[in-house]
């Protein structure tokens, strides 16, 4: 059963953060379908750690203005559980650029809270490779190896209840 999960790196965009509304209904939508939050916190993104974060787009045109929101105000940081986790969250989040997201997918997350190409409202890791890096740098104390090993278990026979104060779903003790 362990192997069913994956996880994934999903970021809801400080501009989405600072709309109560916005951020309930993408909270909605990531419990409606299917996801569990394993890690969740709330962070400023500092100027190396979305240095470190964007490297692959640094010489894009677009760098700059990433790095400047992105380092605006909170960000709401996720690990997320499901079979599948990585597509099926790009899915949900729609393309990347709001106009095409409206246009093609108006009733994904880009497409109902994306306001610029920039202000897109969410990221999430493209691979698997790219969920591990995204994980390590956001949550340096988080072990992959160890949640397989140990907790995932609890996750796919839904041994988990959500904590809804602090958004994020936590083992049921046998106890
Ligand atoms: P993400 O990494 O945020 O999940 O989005 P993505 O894979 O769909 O897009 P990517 O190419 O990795 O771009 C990362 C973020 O850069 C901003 N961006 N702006 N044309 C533009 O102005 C432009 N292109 C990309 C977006 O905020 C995108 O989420
Ligand atoms: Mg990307």
């Amino acid at each position: 059963m362990q192997g069913n999960l994956q996880l994934t790196l999903a970021i809801i965009k400080p501009h989405v953060t600072k709309a109560p509304h916005a951020l309930q209904k993408i909270r909605e939508t990531i419990l409606s379908s299917g996801f569990y939050v394993v890690q969740r916190k709330s962070t400023i993104m500092t100027e190396e750690v979305a240095a470190e974060f964007y490297a692959e787009h640094r010489n894009k045109f677009f760098y700059n203005r990433l790095v400047t929101l992105m380092r605006s105000g909170p960000s709401e940081v996720h690990i997320l559980a499901r079979q599948n986790a990585i597509k099926v969250w790009r899915s949900l989040m729609g393309p990347t650029k709001v106009y095409h997201a409206q246009f093609t997918a108006p009733e994904s997350i880009r497409g109902r809270f994306g306001l610029t190409d920039t202000r897109n409202a969410t990221h999430g890791s493209d691979s698997p490779e790219s969920a591990t890096r995204e994980i390590e740098i956001f949550f340096p104390d988080f072990s992959i190896d160890r949640w397989f090993l140990k907790e995932a278990e609890y996750f796919n026979t839904g041994a988990v209840k959500l904590r809804a104060q602090e958004f994020v779903h936590r083992i049921i003790s046998a106890s």
